[in-house]
């Protein structure tokens, strides 16, 4: 009989942890398998299209997570082409690591990372498989509710948060730090923080309304990128950092869902477990 073709959506694969990512699905050897690769330009990185197995189908796509009718129109080409999707891996993200941040590119941080990365999940809830459809939200430490003031990580943790109540919560954090208000009120200095601890909190909510499905957000460690970069050398290749999220898309983790997922030291190069939120 022959083998079921997989259908994969990754952003972000431009460079970095996507890229490597992207680089090991071309030479995947599990079988068929149609990745809809996406990048702010539209066109795949050099080198790629030369490195795919015959049953690798790679396919460019142009998104930016700040653009809601590109998250659309993508969704609605995929659900047109494929019966379902088995994995959406978000990778795409920003990283501002300074002290103080523009406006603007708070923006983009809560845009990117919270915003357009719920978007995403929810085009794409409609046509994952179910049951067994995955989705992987690369995350960070950075958005450990640790680095959040004790008043606030209940609020982040409620078993029964909705997505307007965690969408409250981060518009909260916007305006303290429009006013320049946000550390005396308990948040972490960087936008970065809050949008990935607000990630990790859609990941609940989203597979506690999902049963069928595995939705998980992950740290893929201190890696060798543009971003990674920013806070000194960090100790992992971009390769290292692709392991935890191909392994929560592709690999063997029972009915985890609604888990943030990471090693125990961000230079640790293994698949990871199960972390707790704090
Ligand atoms: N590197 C680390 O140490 C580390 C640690 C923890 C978590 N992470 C997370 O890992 C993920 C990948 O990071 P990385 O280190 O590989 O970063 P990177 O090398 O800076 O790459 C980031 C990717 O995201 C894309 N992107 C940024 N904003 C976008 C938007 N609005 N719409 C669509 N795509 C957008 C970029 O596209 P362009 O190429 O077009 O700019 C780029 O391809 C991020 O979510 C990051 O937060 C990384």
């Amino acid at each position: 009989m022959a083998q079921q073709t997989r259908v994969a959506v990754v952003t972000g694969v431009n460079r970095g942890i996507g890229l490597a990512i992207l680089r090991q699905l071309a030479s995947d050897s599990a079988g068929p398998l149609v990745v809809y690769a996406s990048t702010r330009a539209g066109t795949l990185p050099e080198g790629v299209a030369e490195e795919c197995q015959p049953h690798v189908k790679i396919l460019p796509v142009r998104l930016s997570l700040r653009d809601p009718s590109s998250i659309d129109a993508l969704a609605s080409r995929v659900a047109k082409e494929q019966a379902a999707v088995d994995v959406l891996i978000n990778n795409a993200g920003v990283y501002y690591y300074r002290e103080r941040i523009s406006d603007a590119e708070r923006a983009d941080t809560l845009e990117t990372n919270y915003w357009g990365t719920l978007r995403m999940c929810q085009a794409f809830l409609p046509i994952l498989r179910n049951p067994g459809g995955r989705i992987v939200n690369v995350s960070s430490q950075a958005g450990r509710l640790r680095w959040l003031a004790p008043h606030l990580r209940p609020r982040f943790l409620a078993r029964d948060l909705t997505l307007e109540e965690l969408d409250g919560l981060v518009r909260e954090y916007d305006a303290a730090a429009a006013r320049g208000g946000e550390v005396k009120a308990g948040w972490p200095p960087m936008a970065y923080s809050v949008s990935k601890a607000a990630l990790n909190a859609f990941t609940r909510i989203l597979a506690r309304e999902h049963p069928g499905l595995l939705i998980n957000s992950c740290c893929p460690g201190w890696v060798k990128t543009d971003l990674g970069a920013q806070a000194g050398p960090p100790p992992k290749t971009p390769e290292e950092g692709a392991r935890i999220p191909l392994h929560l898309a592709f690999g063997e983790i029972g009915d985890t869902s609604g888990q943030y997922w990471a090693n125990d030291s961000t230079g640790d190069s293994g698949i990871g477990k199960v972390q707790p939120a704090l």
